[in-house]
C-alpha cells in the first residue's frame, strides 16, 4: 500500500473576494486526510472510506462513465468518496500514462466534511499523490497542486479556486490572487477552530454574494474591502503581528456577514471566542454553517466553544509546515 496524508486549511482572510479577483490568504492546519491505494489488477476503482463519518463504508465502481454506485450513504460522502478520488485517479492516470490502472483506495480523515477547512482538496492532494508514487512517479508540490485544482475544477464544474489545493499540496500560510499562488513566511499561529456539526452549500452561498454584488455598488465595494484587509492581513502576517491579525480578522467577518455568507450558530462561536478573549475570530470558508477559526494563545477559546450552544466540536490545531506527506 502507497499511503499519502494531506492537511486542511483555514482561511485567514479573503474567501468569497477570491472569487472575484481579491487576494486570499488561507493557511493549512495540522487536521489531515490520508489516502492509502494498492494497485489492482483491473480498471475498477474500489473505495472504503473511514471516518469520513461515523459509518465507513465500501464502495466498487468502474467501467461506465456515470455509473452512480447503488449505495445508502448521503450525497456529499458519496461525491467525497467516488468523484473526488475518480476524478483524483484520472490525473494520476494522466500523468504517468497508465491509461487503464485500478486502485483500491482507502480515506480516512480528520477533516469535516463542506465545513470550510478544505476536506475535499486534501483527499484529492493525498489520493494524487499516493497512485502516481504507487506507479514510480513522485510529482513535485506546484504539479501535485496544478493537478488537484483540476481534479476539483471538474468536479465543482468550474467552481473553484487555487487556494485549497495550492495550500494543502505545499502547507504553510499560502496567498493566492487568481491564478497566483505563492507562500507566505507565518508566525506560529494559536488557531483554534469551533465547528457546528454542519455544512454550506457553497455554490448558493457564492452565487448569493454574486447577486448582492450586481444589484448593489455598496456590495462590490465590500468585496473590495475585504480585499484592503488581506492586504493588511499580509502585513501583519509578515510582521508576525498576531494581535493585529486578530483584529483584522474580526473586521473580515464583519464584511462575511454583511453578505450574507455568515449564520447564528457561527455568528455564536464567533462571538463566545472574541468574549473569551481571542484576538479575533472569523467564519473559514464558503460560510452558511460549517467552521470559525479565532486566534487565541490561551486555552479560553477553546474551553469558552466546547460549552457554546451550537458548537459540536472545538479543538486547537497548529499551523501544518509541511503539506502532503509521504507515510509509506
Ligand atoms: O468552503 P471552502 O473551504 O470550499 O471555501 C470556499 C471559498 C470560496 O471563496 C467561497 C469559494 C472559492 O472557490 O474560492
Amino acid at each position: 500500500m502507497t499511503v499519502s496524508s494531506a492537511p486542511g486549511k483555514v482561511y485567514l482572510f479573503g474567501e468569497h473576494a477570491v472569487v472575484y479577483g481579491e487576494p486570499a490568504v488561507p493557511c493549512a492546519i495540522e487536521v489531515r486526510a490520508r489516502v492509502g491505494v494498492e494497485r489492482r489488477d483491473d480498471s475498477k476503482l474500489r473505495v472504503h472510506a473511514d471516518d469520513l463519518s461515523l459509518d465507513g463504508f465500501t464502495v466498487e465502481y468502474g467501467g461506465d462513465a456515470g455509473e452512480r454506485p447503488d449505495i445508502d450513504v448521503s450525497e456529499s460522502l458519496l461525491v467525497a468518496a467516488t468523484q473526488y478520488v475518480d476524478s483524483a485517479i484520472e490525473q494520476v492516470r494522466d500523468v504517468t500514462g497508465e491509461e487503464d490502472v485500478g486502485f483500491d483506495v482507502t480515506i480516512e480523515s480528520d477533516i469535516p466534511l463542506g465545513a470550510g477547512l478544505g476536506s475535499s482538496a486534501a483527499v484529492v492532494v493525498a489520493a494524487i499523490d499516493a497512485g502516481t508514487r504507487a506507479l514510480g512517479t513522485t510529482l513535485e508540490p506546484a504539479e501535485l497542486a496544478e493537478r488537484a485544482y483540476r481534479t476539483e475544477y471538474d468536479v465543482q464544474d468550474g467552481q473553484a479556486s487555487r487556494a485549497d489545493t495550492f495550500c494543502s499540496a505545499t502547507g504553510g500560510a499560502v496567498r493566492v490572487e487568481g491564478d497566483d499562488c505563492r507562500s507566505l513566511d507565518a508566525p506560529d499561529l494559536p488557531i483554534v477552530i469551533g465547528f457546528d456539526g454542519g455544512a454550506g452549500e457553497t455554490g448558493e452561498l457564492v452565487a448569493g454574494v454574486r447577486n448582492l454584488r450586481e444589484e448593489y455598488e455598496f456590495a462590490a465595494d465590500t468585496v473590495e474591502t475585504v480585499g484592503d484587509v488581506v492586504r493588511n492581513g499580509e502585513e501583519a502576517l509578515a510582521a508576525g503581528d498576531v494581535e493585529e491579525l486578530g483584529r483584522l480578522m474580526n473586521f473580515n467577518h464583519g464584511l462575511l456577514s454583511a453578505l450574507g455568507v455568515s449564520s447564528r450558530s457561527l455568528d455564536t462561536m464567533v462571538w463566545a471566542a472574541r468574549d473569551a478573549g481571542a484576538y479575533g475570530a472569523k467564519l473559514t470558508g464558503a460560510g452558511g454553517g460549517g467552521c470559525i477559526v479565532a486566534l487565541d494563545p490561551t486555552d479560553e477559546t477553546e474551553t469558552a466553544l466546547s460549552f457554546t450552544p451550537g458548537c459540536e466540536d472545538a479543538f486547537r490545531a497548529e499551523l501544518a509546515e509541511e503539506g502532503v506527506r509521504r507515510i509509506e
